[in-house]
């Protein structure tokens, strides 16, 4: 590692030609429009652009490292190509606001694109949830077998976790989508600029306010980082079920068989790699988050090189929750329910036992002793080994005399689920309803 290499950014930054250039092109006008350069110029200016972009997506463009950074090398080719219009391009300008126009435009693209695979995941989520809305699961808490749900269900929770994720990104696209450009160096510039063109010709919302903040602040990458970082600890979360629902002694779903790989060693596995990256890689988003803030939090006004190394985190943000979105929309498409499975272990969870105290509580028992007569039930059929229902009524009602032969369609899963009938609740057809409602938020 030598100072050049140390020094220069070319490496990572030059992800955001596009917007380097686009963030130029937009400038070169503005300058034209105010007489500050000539028409010809900014004819120059273009045929020189149009001819990087040519160079750079066909792979011929010569990136160089003593060139530092992705604006120099644009600039640099630029002068090649047409001359003292290249040389004028910088005119009311620094790179302390171009790369922070550069950035902000980059994240903006970068978070419409997250929002449509987020969209794309969820869809797959919601044609998931429908096919399984009436299928019974076992709802936890503990991990232990609590009341019964149905997967649609717990589907939809997944679901709106994501809608909050949306929002969250939707929300920092707001604030990242003002323009820094016209602050220069920190102070403004002498020339008579007119930031408002700008920021309307690169589709910005409007200017930053102020030409410090303009060049310093990354709190809008900081930003998306923390929504990162949230989304990410959803998709570990709900990795977290899928590799336990795999687990044979679960057994709810099976995986295609593309998400999982065997043993190099143990021919018989079957490894739950996909959920397993994607709980692994919310690790490092949330040390991207963390790298920022730290980056961040000593430095002075205005634009400190620090800011340099703001580029690397970001990007590996944006592309592990990318990556993450677009894999594990595929991954839920390809989900298989093992029905069977979820209703043996709702048999072994004594998952209606609630359904029973409160139809005891209905019949005028107070909670609290109801409660305890179903727990002297449950052990009873513990005892037996079998599941509440299976109970005779006689064996029942030596828990309480108020049981009568009404109860079992209270002890049934089915039971359980219709009964939970309100809006956010688990019935069946409640769960039908939240599907299309959520379908029309999307
Ligand atoms: N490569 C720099 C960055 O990524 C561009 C801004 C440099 N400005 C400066 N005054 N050295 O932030």
């Amino acid at each position: 590692m030598n100072l050049v290499s140390y020094t220069a950014s070319v490496n990572v930054d030059k992800r955001m030609w596009h917007q380097d250039i686009r963030g130029s092109l937009a400038h070169a006008r503005m300058l034209a429009r105010q007489a500050i350069i000539s028409p010809s110029d900014l004819a120059d200016i273009e045929r020189g652009m149009a001819q990087i972009v040519s160079e750079i997506e066909a792979g011929s463009f010569k990136w160089s490292l003593d060139l530092k950074d992705v604006h120099l090398n644009i600039e640099y080719r630029l002068t090649m190509l047409v001359g003292d219009a290249g040389k004028r391009l910088h005119t009311g300008r620094s790179r302390n606001d171009q790369v922070a126009t550069d950035i902000r435009l980059y994240l903006r693209d970068a978070i419409d694109d997250i929002l449509t695979l987020l969209k794309t995941f969820q869809t797959s989520l919601l044609d998931l949830a429908e096919r399984e809305a009436a299928t019974p699961m076992p709802g936890c808490t503990h991990l232990q077998v609590a009341q019964p749900v149905t997967f649609g269900h717990h589907l939809l929770a997944w679901f709106e976790m994501t809608r909050r994720d949306a929002e969250r990104f939707a929300d920092v696209r707001k604030r990242t989508n003002f323009l820094p450009l016209g602050a220069a160096a920190l102070a403004g510039t002498t020339y008579p600029i007119d930031r408002e063109f700008v920021a309307a010709e690169l589709g910005f919302a409007g200017v930053c306010e102020n030409s410090l903040d303009a060049v310093s602040d990354r709190d809008f990458a900081i930003e998306f980082c923390a929504a990162a970082s949230m989304l990410m600890m959803h998709f570990s979360r709900m990795s977290e079920e899928l590799v336990l629902w795999m687990n044979p002694r679960f057994g709810f779903v099976r995986i295609a068989d593309r998400f999982c790989t065997g043993s190099s060693i143990m021919p018989q596995k079957k490894n739950p790699d996909v959920p397993e990256l994607a709980r692994g890689k919310t690790g490092r988003v949330y040390g991207h988050l963390m790298s920022l803030l730290t980056l961040m939090k000593g430095q002075p006004l205005a634009f400190n090189k620090d800011n340099q190394e703001d580029k690397e985190p970001l990007f590996d943000a944006v592309d592990t929750v990318s990556d993450t979105l677009r894999i594990s929309a595929e991954m839920i498409a390809g989900i298989t329910a093992r029905p069977e499975n979820m209703r043996d272990a709702l048999r072994q969870g004594f998952a209606t036992a609630t359904d029973l105290a409160d139809y005891l509580t209905r019949k005028g028992l107070p909670f609290r002793d109801a409660h305890e007569a179903v727990g002297l039930a449950v052990k009873r059929a513990e005892e037996l080994g079998v599941d509440l229902p299976q109970l005779s009524l006689a064996e029942l009602q030596a828990f309480s005399p108020m049981i009568g032969e009404d109860v079992f369609a209270v002890l049934t899963v089915e039971g359980s689920l219709n009964s939970r009938d309100h809006i956010g609740g688990t019935a069946p057809k409640r769960v039908v309803e939240a599907i299309l409602s959520a379908r029309k938020r999307l």
